[in-house]
């Protein structure tokens, strides 16, 4: 599947911008995170992991990773794929732990990434590239700012990369405003 086909698929289900606001900005920042840890050639498929990791959210959200599961394996998706996307949804709705890098990086920013978009529209500029690690810091402590945005997900997530909080949360900020541009579009 390419971006193209992920995207008409993505689209099948989805309708909501918020949501399709969502996976547009988890696949740009899963892309970025590829190259930025030495995964270059598989860019892609980190890209495609997060542009459908929550492709049946929105109609089927009591069935959350199952479903997604069942409709990419109808598609003949390959299974590494699909064990991706059940594994963001590990010790809520899914018992599949996540194991490769790629796995833990979304577990970690698909929550984060949900923040720091809050976080940006609470400014004047409306966007992240203005926004310093303090302020971004500031926002994660409050826990009644973007109260869905789970911190203890987030904190699980740097616990997984072994990296420390700090360092999740200053190279997922760089890497929205890498690609804010991108997201955009
Ligand atoms: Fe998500």
């Amino acid at each position: 599947m390419n971006r193209e086909e992920a995207w008409a698929l993505l689209t099948e289900y989805n309708q909501e911008p918020f949501h399709l606001q969502h996976a547009k900005t988890v696949a740009a920042v899963m892309k970025w995170f590829a190259q930025k840890l030495g995964y270059a050639e598989e860019a892609e498929f980190w890209e495609l992991v997060g542009l459908l990791h929550d492709l049946d959210f929105e109609k089927y959200p009591e069935q959350h990773c199952q479903k997604t599961a069942e409709i990419l394996r109808e598609r003949g998706m390959d299974e590494s794929f699909i064990h991706a996307i059940v594994s963001h949804g590990y010790g809520m709705v899914s018992e599949v732990a996540p194991e490769h890098v790629m796995e833990k990086v979304l577990f970690a920013v698909d929550e984060l990434t949900g923040l720091i978009g809050a976080a940006a529209l609470m400014r004047p500029s409306k966007s992240v590239s203005d926004m310093e690690l303090k302020s971004l810091k500031k926002k994660f402590k409050d826990k009644s700012f973007a109260a869905g945005c789970s911190r203890e997900v987030i904190q699980t997530g740097a616990n997984m990369l072994n990296w420390s909080l700090d360092e999740l949360l200053e190279t997922t900020l760089n890497a929205m405003k890498e690609t804010e541009e991108i997201i955009a579009m």
